[in-house]
């Protein structure tokens, strides 16, 4: 083992209080959906995990389904734990999450107590971890009563498997449905992770205001809109991108009006001396109710880019209206 933390990683990062809770975030907080799995290059994997958290991320989110192949995201950051973040450990916040298919039969999927509580167990023995800090429902289901997955969600805490529960993809009127019962079970809903970027406002519609009532915490993801909100596509189509590959995100998503919002937006980012993707996540952490800036990155010199946002997260009303003008034909 090798790995020695920076002794300055926390001289830069800013710590924000996650909803009413005791626990902070790290601004920034990193994700593993892509660029963690078997299918990827481990050492670089391994550089922006250790990179991230010398840099003051302590917060790294993950699912039972990240990879590919499906776990193998998990994987990963269990052997990074195992041979360099271990004596770490009570520094970091690790998250992962159940709800999306992970394996066959009717126990494999949605919000049931068996699939939960089998999948976090799954997902521990990948991690290498005695428990997580935060467990999440990855997308509400319709057909399981919500009393029975909210009920999951405080078994798995009172098993000691999660210290806090977090909702993901759920809407104002469900989340306020499952608060409700978490309240009351005992076991309060810490956070809530939306998809949120200056393309995709659907929270506003409610979504925030029940957040900001409750006292949740809010961690954005596609806080770039998979890159689309970054200088990868001013151009062209790199061949190493995430639209390149396809699998997520198609090239149908860079429409002629997202690409003239894109190159405009980038111009307002220039003024203000930063990047397109630093922009992007200072506007969303401008935003009182988000505590956290869910990123993904593919190499740690976009990771620093990233990084960077925290050196400006101040909007003129000027800045702030002329952004809305360019993005209102996209969202
Ligand atoms: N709860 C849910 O349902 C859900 C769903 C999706 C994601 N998430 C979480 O949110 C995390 C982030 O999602 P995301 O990966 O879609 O986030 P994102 O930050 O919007 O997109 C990340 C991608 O943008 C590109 N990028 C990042 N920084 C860049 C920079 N400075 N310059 C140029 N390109 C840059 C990279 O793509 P290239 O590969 O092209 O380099 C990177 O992989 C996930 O890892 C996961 O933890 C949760």
């Amino acid at each position: 083992m090798n790995y020695k933390a920076s002794e300055k990683r926390y001289e830069s990062m800013l710590y924000q209080r996650c909803g009413r809770s005791g626990l902070k975030l790290s601004a920034l907080s990193l994700g593993l959906w892509h660029n963690f799995g078997s299918e990827d290059v481990f050492s670089n994997a391994r550089s922006i995990l250790l990179h991230a958290f010398d840099k003051g991320i302590t917060h790294f989110d993950l699912a039972n389904n990240y990879g590919p192949v499906p776990g193998s995201a998990e994987e990963t950051l269990g052997k990074v734990l195992k041979d360099d973040l271990g004596p770490y450990r009570d520094e970091l916040v690790i998250s992962t999450k159940a709800g999306y298919y992970m394996w066959e039969g009717p126990y494999g999927e949605w919000g049931s107590k068996k699939y939960l509580v089998s999948s976090l167990d799954q997902s521990l023995k990948r991690m290498g971890l005695e428990y997580v800090d935060i467990f999440y429902h990855h997308r509400p289901d319709p057909e399981t009563p919500i009393e029975e997955t909210m009920a999951a969600l405080d078994l798995i805490v009172r098993q000691g498997k999660a210290l806090y529960v977090g909702l993901s993809n759920y809407n104002a009127e469900q989340t306020q449905k499952a608060e409700s019962i978490l309240r009351e079970l005992g076991t309060p809903c810490l956070i809530h992770q939306p998809r949120y970027n200056l393309f995709d406002r659907w929270v506003e519609d409610g979504l925030l205001s029940v957040l900001d009532k409750r006292g949740i915490g809010c961690i954005p993801f596609s806080p770039l809109a998979q890159g689309l909100l970054t200088d990868r596509y001013l151009k062209d189509i790199p061949a190493d991108s995430r639209m390149a590959k396809a699998h997520f995100l198609k090239e149908s998503a860079l429409t002629d009006t997202k690409r003239k919002a894109i190159l405009a937006l980038n111009e307002i980012a220039q003024s203000r001396d930063q990047s397109l993707a630093q922009m992007a996540i200072a506007w969303l952490l401008n935003n009182h109710t988000v505590t956290s800036v869910l990123v993904g990155a593919s190499s740690v010199q976009q990771l620093d880019i990233n990084l960077k946002a925290l050196d400006n997260l101040s909007f003129s009303e000027q800045e702030l209206s002329k952004i809305e003008a360019i993005c209102s034909p996209v969202i």
